[in-house]
């Protein structure tokens, strides 16, 4: 007798290779679980009733724009954040009431829809104000802005991901920030409605949320601007469980860490409304991204794993040194050895993980599944070496709710017709 102890991926209560099948897709392709997106939106809004004022949780689009799961984000939240044209559209049309806009190099074109649909805009300089500003007098209306400040906040995260550090790129630091908030009062082409700040992604400790959010208090009681306050952005950024042992902050706990300043802040300043922009808290682990086994190496005393994706459809572990947790589906893991698991792309740095415990039998045709790949991954997809972006499956509760074929080769060569 053999104890099998067989590792099986479920999404929305079904097994995988039942939703691949019904689905009638081919790898690679990502997998959506819409139930627990939804539910992460749900814990965002759930953790936050209790703020005295309206409470504004934008998804941020760029975690993951596939319409298909955003629909259901959306029917929660009803608000996004939104960095790109193509990003508003989508929004809009799965269901966005609300947009928040941001971005360091906002185009005309985004301005001026940002502008007429009345969405706010998170303004990144006193030189973008001054566009804001013609571009307002231009189309005879007055833009509804808030100033994205920098704490100088240096969250522990990869250094690519931590936005709030002196040398940012994003916002106006406190000292001079004061300077542009007046701007944007005196002036008659926008409307100033406070400040937004998002100091990084996948942080994994309170603190720095704490103290992003104390100094930007500071700022606003020191500099009087708290009585002008109607909106308060504090970001995203709140990381997701890559490991299988890693314990994270949930909304409900950043809710608690952040209650004491913004109660404090409210009763001093009635009038504003809370606004977040989480992305990947609320996508993270609701995707998959499910590869198949092209062959199997091994060379130098060394095992790898070929799958049919890599760093074209799994860039985090190239880009960010990111660990995505792997599992065979289906595969026996009473007896296991260590691999490397890598994508067919011509370049060193196409290794999607590296020395991984996998069942000594994995072998050609078996589905290889990277976890936690809901947020950033698909969203980050390209077509090095010409390979295809990965299908897309999405799943509500048991029932397939949105289907992406593979790329094909017609629709790919289509882009330059
Ligand atoms: N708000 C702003 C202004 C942002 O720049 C971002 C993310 C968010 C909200 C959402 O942050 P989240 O809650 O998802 O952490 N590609 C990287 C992450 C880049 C994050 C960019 N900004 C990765 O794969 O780790």
């Amino acid at each position: 007798m053999r104890v099998r102890q067989r590792a099986v991926i479920e999404v929305s209560g079904r097994e995988l290779d039942d939703v691949l099948e019904e689905a009638g897709v081919g790898t690679p392709v990502y997998v959506y679980d819409a139930d627990l997106a939804v539910k992460r939106a749900r814990e965002y809004l759930e953790a936050f009733s209790w703020f005295p004022g309206d409470v504004h949780v934008c998804y941020a689009m760029k975690a993951n724009f596939n319409p298909h799961l955003v629909e259901h984000i959306l029917s929660e939240t009803r608000a996004a954040d939104v960095v790109s044209l193509w990003e508003m559209k989508i929004a809009v049309e799965a269901g966005a009431k609300e947009l928040v806009v941001n971005g360091n190099a906002k185009s005309d074109d985004e301005l001026r829809a940002a502008i007429l649909n009345s969405w706010i805009i998170n303004v990144d300089s006193m030189e973008e104000l001054r566009r804001v500003e013609r571009i307002a007098r231009r189309e005879g209306e007055r833009a509804r802005v808030a100033l994205r400040v920098n704490p100088e906040i240096d969250p522990d995260t990869h250094p690519h991901i931590a936005t709030a550090v002196e040398e940012s790129k994003f916002g106006v630091n406190l000292r001079d920030a004061e300077r542009v908030c007046r701007a944007m009062i005196e002036s008659e082409h926008v409307e100033f409605l406070g400040v937004h700040y998002h100091i990084g992604s996948q942080i994994t400790e309170l603190e720095p949320f704490i103290e992003a959010l104390r100094s930007v208090r500071r700022f606003l009681e020191e500099t009087g601007l708290v009585e002008e306050l109607r909106y308060l952005n504090v970001g995203g950024g709140l990381g997701v469980p890559y490991r299988p042992d890693e314990e994270v902050p949930r909304p409900k706990d950043l809710a608690e860490a952040l209650r004491d300043d913004l109660r404090d802040l409210h009763s001093e300043s009635p009038g504003f409304d809370l606004y977040l922009e989480p992305g990947r808290s609320i996508v993270g682990e609701a995707g998959v991204l499910v590869t198949r086994v092209r062959q199997i190496k091994e060379e130098g005393g060394r095992k790898w794993i070929f799958v049919d994706a890599g760093m074209n459809a799994l860039i985090r572990p190239a880009l960010y040194d990111a660990y995505h947790e792997v599992v065979v589906h289906g595969g026996d893991y009473l007896e296991t050895e260590k691999a490397s698991i890598a994508g067919p792309l011509c370049e060193m740095g196409d290794v999607l993980a590296e020395d991984r415990e996998v069942p000594v039998n994995v072998s050609e045709g078996d589905l290889v599944v990277f976890l936690t790949a809901g947020a950033y991954c698909e969203s980050m997809a390209s077509s090095y070496n010409c390979q295809p972006i990965p299908g897309a499956v999405v799943v509500r509760d048991g029932e397939l709710a949105g289907i992406r074929e593979v790329q094909s080769y017609d629709a790919f060569r289509n882009l330059w017709e």
